[in-house]
């Protein structure tokens, strides 16, 4: 059996040698009672690099949502957000099912963003019948828009009815570093306009466990009794607090190296028969195409077999990640595996 190829998620990255390192020697403290130096020291580094006052390390992206979420609105009330959201479609309707909110959708475009009039069309006016609209969430980079990126300005137009309507404004920015890398911009020049942004260090950045939401220090003073509510206030967790800060200090330049990975793939993977791709539609690390003449979930099952990893979006959609671990040399592979797969299907 040839060596696996995982290309299903960059959730799957392991922790680097550095991190190993700093997890084994971190400094530690109950970080309930504030006092995990190396949890307060990620928090703060976390909120310098967004722009904002304050950070509050949780678990998940999906905590960090739905922390968010909680912190933002009040039972009863209501939030935008994309048809595509990862909020909407895979965190299990925590945002009902926990926080009480209703979550509108409005269609997302295929790069991952929110038409500003249909965002204020969207927002309730004063009615007896109606929710209170209290929140819009953003998501950057785009999961299952393909990794699309947002930029300042598409943030700061859809921002801008929000807060004229008196509405908050979110970022489910689980990857906006690799948008910040991607655009050549600050991380915080994105999360500017929101009043509030999460983002994972376990994703691109490697780090084993966690993320951080950030934004005002009255807000996350609020967001860190919620986060208490759902279980989340971990002790010593200064122990992988400190591989987030590695990943902050020394993981980000590197997502330029996945981004020209995913480039290297959908060009090869474009010029195989069968394959759809959007052209320029890989902004990122990550690489959605289309299959003609034939289903994704056996093309899926037979690259498997050849040790080749990715993920079915649906009968049609595959969904491959680049990141930490997977080298060029990788990536040459992989698109051999696939042109057998492809080859091995349609005979
Ligand atoms: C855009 C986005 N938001 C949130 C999450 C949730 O992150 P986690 O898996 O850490 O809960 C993900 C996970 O892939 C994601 O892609």
């Amino acid at each position: 059996m040839p060596p696996t190829i995982d290309l299903r998620s960059d959730t799957v990255t392991h922790p680097s040698p550095a991190m190993r390192e700093a997890m084994a020697t971190a400094e530690v403290g109950d970080d309930v009672y504030g006092e995990d130096p190396t949890i307060n020291r990620l928090e703060a580094l976390a909120a310098e690099t967004m722009g904002k006052e304050a950070g509050l390390f949780v678990s998940s992206g999906t905590m960090s949502n739905l922390v968010a979420v909680m912190t933002h609105c009040q039972r009863g009330e209501e939030a935008i957000l994309g048809s595509e959201a990862h909020i909407l479609q895979y965190e299990v309707a925590g945002a009902a099912g926990v926080a009480g909110v209703q979550l509108r959708p409005v269609p997302n475009d295929e790069g991952g963003r929110l038409d500003p009039s249909l965002v204020e069309a969207t927002i309730r006016g004063q009615n007896l019948h109606f929710p209170q609209t209290a929140l819009v969430c953003l998501e950057n980079t785009h999961n299952r828009c393909g990794g699309a990126v947002l930029t300042p300005e598409e943030t700061r137009a859809v921002a801008d009815v929000a807060h004229a309507r008196g509405v908050r404004v979110h970022i489910d920015g689980a990857r906006i570093l690799n948008a910040a890398v991607a655009l050549g911009v600050p991380a915080s020049d994105l999360a500017r306009e929101a009043d509030s942004v999460g983002f994972c260090l376990s994703k691109g950045l490697a780090a084993p466990v966690g993320s951080v939401l950030c934004g005002s220090a009255e807000f996350i003073a609020r967001a860190r009794k919620n986060r208490k509510i759902l279980g989340g206030g971990m002790r010593q967790a200064g122990i992988i607090a400190a591989a987030g800060v590695v990943a902050l200090e020394s993981m980000v330049e590197r997502l330029t190296d996945d981004h020209a990975n995913a480039r290297w793939l959908a060009d090869g993977l474009a010029g195989l028969p069968g394959v759809v791709l959007r052209p320029g539609s890989v902004q990122t690390n990550i690489i959605i195409f289309a299959i003609e003449g034939q289903d994704a979930p056996t093309l899926a099952a037979r690259l498997r077999e050849s040790g080749l990893l990715a993920t079915t979006l649906d009968a049609r959609r595959i969904r491959m990640v680049t990141h930490y671990g997977i080298e060029r040399a990788d990536v040459e592979e992989a698109l051999d595996r696939v042109q057998a797969a492809l080859g091995a299907v349609a005979a």
